[in-house]
């Protein structure tokens, strides 16, 4: 069963802490990405640990090997459960990240992130190839360093999942019938998504700025319950 992760990207803490409320009893993962650890850093994430939720933190990692495996285990450390890197990193950077990984205290989930879910074709800076080509090469690298899932596309699930069917796929570009597109470009609904094969998918937008946060993340929930 696909689970829900909400994106809390949002400006203020309390804001946040107060939607956690509303969500309270339904939520179970919730992502802290870079809008929020900048500016609240690792005691937010304390604060949503005591609260029992599971953290999903979305730096998006890129650099050096050495300096991204760094911070790979400084952020095993601060009771994270799943953290992103980017697969354009390359072999040695995502397998010094496993490695890294591997010396936590808490295991903790490692996902490459393939191609921005923003990005439409021909608007990647110096690659020609299809977003979708180029996100199944990059799935096939996080496969073979290691990593437990990717980051990618729902329009691109089905085929990851049929070369790398261990390989867990996380999905932003979800957008229900109901909700605006905002800036994301290869995007699919909840019911579509789960249908082709996505393990988790993250949602910011389409609950963040609903009129009713609990009744928009209830019915993103009740649509990947039931798939196309
Ligand atoms: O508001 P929206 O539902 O578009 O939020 C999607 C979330 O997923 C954002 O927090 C964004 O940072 C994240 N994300 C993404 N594309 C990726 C990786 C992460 O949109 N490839």
């Amino acid at each position: 069963m696909a689970e829900l992760i909400l994106a809390l990207d949002l400006p203020d803490k309390d804001k946040a802490l107060r939607l956690l409320d509303e969500l309270d009893g339904a939520l179970v993962w919730c992502k802290v990405g870079m809008e929020m650890f900048t500016h609240y850093g690792p005691p937010l994430l304390a604060e949503l640990a005591s609260r029992k939720l599971k953290i999903f933190l979305d730096l998006k990692f890129y650099d050096i090997p050495h300096t991204v495996a760094q911070a790979v285990l400084q952020a095993s450390l601060l009771g994270v459960d799943l953290l992103t890197v980017h697969c354009q990193g390359g072999q040695r950077m995502l397998e010094d990240c496993v490695a890294a990984r591997e010396k936590a205290p808490k295991k903790i989930m490692l996902f490459g992130v393939t191609v921005l879910t923003s990005f439409a074709s021909g608007e990647m800076p110096g690659i020609s190839i299809q977003p979708k080509d180029f996100a199944t090469s990059l799935a096939a690298l996080a496969n073979d360093c290691g990593l437990d899932g990717v980051v990618c596309s729902p329009q691109e699930v089905a085929q990851i999942k049929h070369e790398h069917p261990h390989l867990a796929c996380l999905c932003p570009g979800v957008r229900p019938t109901w909700a605006g597109l905002g800036d994301q470009r290869r995007v699919a609904t909840p019911g579509q998504a789960v249908s082709w094969g996505a393990d988790y998918l993250v949602v910011g937008r389409p609950i963040l700025q609903a009129k009713d946060h609990r009744d928009a993340f209830l019915r993103i929930c009740e649509e990947m319950s039931r798939p196309l």
